[in-house]
C-alpha cells in the first residue's frame, strides 16, 4: 500500500491547476445511462473513483473511450471521456461494486427511468456515518416505482414508466436531488423538487441534462421543476472545477504561508470557505485565471465554522479547516451538522500535536504553536488530506498511510504540492 512522506516547514509558492470536480463528474457519468447516444464529458479528473465508476457502468453495458493527447493541449488539461449506453445489458448493480463507492447507488434512477427496472445493492455503512438512502427511495416511490428490498438489494420496477410528482425533501440531500433530477427527466409529466440541494454539482448535472434535451428550470435553486421528456440525446459538457480541491489547497497555503495561484478555480463555488480562510488571516484574491491565496508569516486567527448545505461552509472542507485551526492563536469551534461521525481525523491530528476536544457535534480546537510530524492514517478522503495539510506545517517527517483514500479524490496531489515547494513524495508499496 502506498504512503505519502512529507517533510514539513516549507512555504508554498507557485501555481496549482484545479481539476474537474469529482462530485460533479460521478453523477454526470451516471447520467450517460439515460440516453442511447454518446455523452462526452470534458475536464474529467484522473481519479480512482472515476475509474471505478467506469467499471461499474461497464457492467451495465456502457462503453467508454478516453481521448488521447491533442495538439495544443494544456499539460494539465483534464481528460475527455465518451460514454455510450446504447445497449444496457444488465440492470443489476452488484454489492461488490456498490459497496466500494456509495455514489454508484445513484444508477438506480436512470436505469429505472429508462429501462423500467433496476436491482441495486444497498450501499451499507461508511466511515463518516450511517448514510441512509431512505430519501432516494422516497423519490422513486413518489415517481410511481414499486420498491422491494430483498437480500440486501433494492428491486425497483416501473414497467409503464415513471410519473411526474411533487417531491418534498425533509432535509437537503445532494444524492437525493441528483436521483430526483435523473428520474424525473424521463418521467411522464411534470415534477417539482422542493428543498432541493443547491450545491454547484447539482447545478452542473442539471445543465448537462438540459443539453441532453431535458426540460429543467431552477437547477441550483431550492425549487426545481422538471418536465419529463420521452427520450434524451447525447451531449458534450465540461465538468466544473473542484471547489473542495480549491479549498483544500487554499487552506494548505494559509497553513504554511506563501503565495499560490489556484488556476481555474471559481471563487463563487466556495465563497463561504474562502471568507473563513480570510478571517483566519490569509489574503484571497479572485482573478480571471483563478484564485490567488497568500499569507505572510503572521499568526492565524481562530475562526468558528459550522458545516451547512451550500452556500454554507462545506462538510467536505471541515477536516481541512480543523487542521488549519490547530495552529491558530486561540480556540475555535468547528461544528459538523451534515454527517454524524465525521470527526475521525481528530485522533490522528492529535498524533501531530493538535489539541482538540469533542463536545457532541462540535470540536473545540485549542491552537498550538507547533505541530510535530508522526505516522498517521485516515479512514476517508477528506480526513486524509487534512493530515497532509497538517504535515506540511509540522516540524519533521509525517507519513500518511492508506493513500488510496487520497487517490479517490485528489489528482496528482504530491506533484501539485511538490511543484510549489512542498517536500512530499509517494512511497510505493510497503
Ligand atoms: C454528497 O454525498 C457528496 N458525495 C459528499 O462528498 C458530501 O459530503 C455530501 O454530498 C454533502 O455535501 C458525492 O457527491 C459523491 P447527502 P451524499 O445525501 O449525496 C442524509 C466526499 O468526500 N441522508 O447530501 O451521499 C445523510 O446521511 C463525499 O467527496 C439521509 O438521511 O450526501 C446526510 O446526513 C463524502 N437519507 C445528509 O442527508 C438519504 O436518503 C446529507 O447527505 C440521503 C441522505
Amino acid at each position: 500500500m502506498d504512503r505519502i512522506r512529507i517533510v514539513g516547514g516549507h512555504s508554498l509558492n507557485g501555481s496549482i491547476p484545479i481539476s474537474g470536480a469529482k462530485n460533479a463528474a460521478l453523477p454526470l457519468m451516471i447520467a450517460s445511462l439515460l440516453t442511447d447516444e454518446i455523452l462526452t464529458l470534458e475536464n474529467m479528473p484522473r481519479l480512482a473513483d472515476v475509474n471505478l465508476l467506469i467499471r461499474i457502468l461497464g457492467n451495465h453495458g456502457v462503453d467508454h473511450a478516453v481521448d488521447g493527447k491533442r495538439r495544443g493541449d494544456q499539460p494539465n488539461a483534464g481528460n475527455t471521456l465518451h460514454l455510450s449506453a446504447r445497449n444496457i445489458v444488465d440492470t443489476t448493480a452488484p454489492y461488490e461494486l456498490v459497496s466500494r463507492m456509495r455514489a454508484s447507488f445513484w444508477v438506480i434512477a436512470p436505469l429505472l427511468a429508462r429501462m423500467g427496472e433496476a436491482k441495486v445493492s444497498l450501499p451499507g455503512g461508511c466511515a463518516i456515518g450511517t448514510r441512509p438512502v431512505d430519501l432516494l427511495l422516497m423519490v422513486l416511490e413518489r415517481l410511481g416505482a414499486d420498491l422491494d428490498i430483498a437480500g440486501g438489494y433494492v428491486i425497483a420496477k416501473a414497467p409503464k414508466g415513471l410519473k411526474g410528482a411533487e417531491i418534498v425533501f425533509p432535509k437537503v440531500t445532494v444524492g437525493g436531488t441528483h436521483t430526483a433530477l435523473m428520474a424525473a427527466a424521463l418521467a411522464q409529466g411534470t415534477s417539482v423538487i422542493c428543498n432541493a440541494a443547491r450545491e454547484p454539482e447539482v447545478q452542473d448535472l442539471a445543465e448537462c441534462l438540459v443539453k441532453m434535451g431535458a426540460r429543467i428550470k431552477g437547477g441550483g435553486t431550492s425549487t426545481i421543476e422538471v418536465e419529463g421528456v420521452a427520450r434524451l440525446s447525447g451531449a458534450r459538457h465540461a465538468v466544473l472545477p473542484d471547489r473542495i480541491e480549491t479549498g483544500t489547497y487554499a487552506m494548505a497555503v494559509a497553513m504554511t504561508g506563501g503565495d499560490v495561484l489556484l488556476e481555474g478555480a471559481r471563487p463563487e463555488l466556495l465563497q463561504s470557505a474562502l471568507d473563513s480562510i480570510e478571517k483566519a488571516g490569509a489574503t484571497v484574491k479572485a482573478s480571471n485565471s483563478g484564485v490567488r491565496v497568500t499569507r505572510n508569516g503572521a499568526g492565524l486567527t481562530p475562526v468558528d465554522v459550522s458545516t451547512e448545505p451550500f452556500p454554507g461552509f462545506p462538510t467536505d472542507l471541515q477536516a481541512q479547516f480543523m487542521a488549519l485551526m490547530s495552529r491558530a492563536r486561540g480556540s475555535s469551534r468547528i461544528t459538523e451538522t451534515i454527517f454524524e461521525n465525521r470527526f475521525m481525523h481528530v485522533q490522528e491530528l492529535a498524533r501531530l500535536g493538535a489539541r482538540i476536544r469533542l463536545d457532541g457535534e462540535t470540536a473545540i480546537v485549542d491552537g498550538v504553536e507547533r505541530l510535530r510530524g508522526a505516522p498517521v492514517m485516515a479512514t476517508d478522503l477528506r480526513a486524509s488530506v487534512s493530515l497532509v495539510i497538517a504535515g506540511l506545517a509540522a516540524e519533521g517527517e509525517t507519513i500518511v498511510n492508506r493513500v488510496y483514500h487520497l487517490d479517490r479524490g485528489f489528482e496528482r496531489l504530491e506533484d501539485k504540492l511538490g511543484r510549489c515547494g512542498a517536500v512530499v513524495e509517494r512511497l510505493v508499496g510497503g
